[in-house]
């Protein structure tokens, strides 16, 4: 049965004691287990702290980036020994913001899904189509493209070390959500598209989550979806009630 999960991205948000605050604060309202497993991906200066924080509860820290060389002379990179070397084992990659500001591309983020791999991490692998190519309607080739450009390329056992995170790009912090069906119908779409490129087991065990705006008031519904296996959090996540809200509603 494929995982269900929320995870909180919470970006370039809160320094170390804003993070201590906010864990503390997830501490407490995380007293009965969630049905879903819990990620939470701070900025790489609190990762350690977090790692440490966190040890021995059942959620999962993850950074929000690597590079994908294994080290060298790329200042101001982080690389996947070094994430390792503090115990963090899963990493968000493709996020629309990396490829929006940073110049992310699918040869690039084909890269850090191998070294990711080849350090047995587990990959949050963000895709997702922008305002034209919905209105345009080729968001269904454009997630297409994304997926075999920058992760179809993987060996058919290297799946369970990949979870996807679908997010529509007009979604993202804009307070605008796709609807459940509008999430379910990219979703079975994405399994399809595994289904053709791998087979049908692939297809049906790997966690799809959505991401973009989801909020306690929506995230039942959406998560409600058969294809819909979780949530991809950011600014719901900076809070820890509503944090616990959409874990709650899986
Ligand atoms: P949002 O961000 O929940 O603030 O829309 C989601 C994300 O960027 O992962």
């Amino acid at each position: 049965m494929r995982k269900k999960i929320v995870a909180g991205n919470w970006k370039m948000n809160k320094n170390l004691a804003e993070t201590g605050e906010l864990i503390a604060e997830i501490k407490r309202s995380f007293n009965n287990p969630s049905k879903a497993n819990i990620i939470i991906a701070p900025t790489f200066t609190n990762l350690y702290y977090a790692f440490e924080e966190f040890k021995g509860l059942e959620i999962t820290v993850a950074a929000q980036n690597m590079h994908h060389a294994e080290n060298g002379a790329f200042t101001g990179e982080i690389s996947a020994d070094m994430l390792k070397s503090i115990g963090i084992e899963t990493v968000i990659l493709g996020h629309s913001e990396r490829r929006a500001y940073f110049g992310e591309n699918d040869e690039v983020l084909a890269k850090k899904v191998n070294t990711a791999l080849k350090h047995d991490m587990t990959i949050i692998f963000c895709f997702g189509e922008e305002l034209q190519d919905r209105k345009g309607e080729h968001h269904f080739s454009v997630v297409e493209n994304q997926l075999k450009n920058g992760l179809f390329h993987i060996d058919a056992n290297q799946w369970s070390n990949v979870v996807l995170a679908y997010e529509p790009v007009w979604a993202i912090g804009t307070g605008e959500t796709a609807s459940p069906e509008q999430a379910q119908e990219m979703h079975a779409f994405i399994r399809s598209a595994i289904a053709k490129a791998y087979n049908d087991s692939i297809a049906d065990e790997v966690s799809i989550l959505y991401g973009g705006s989801v909020k306690p008031t929506n995230a039942e519904e959406i998560f409600a979806k058969p294809d819909v296996d979780g949530g991809l959090i950011g600014g719901a996540a900076l809070d820890a009630e509503s944090f616990e809200a959409i874990a709650s509603a899986i």
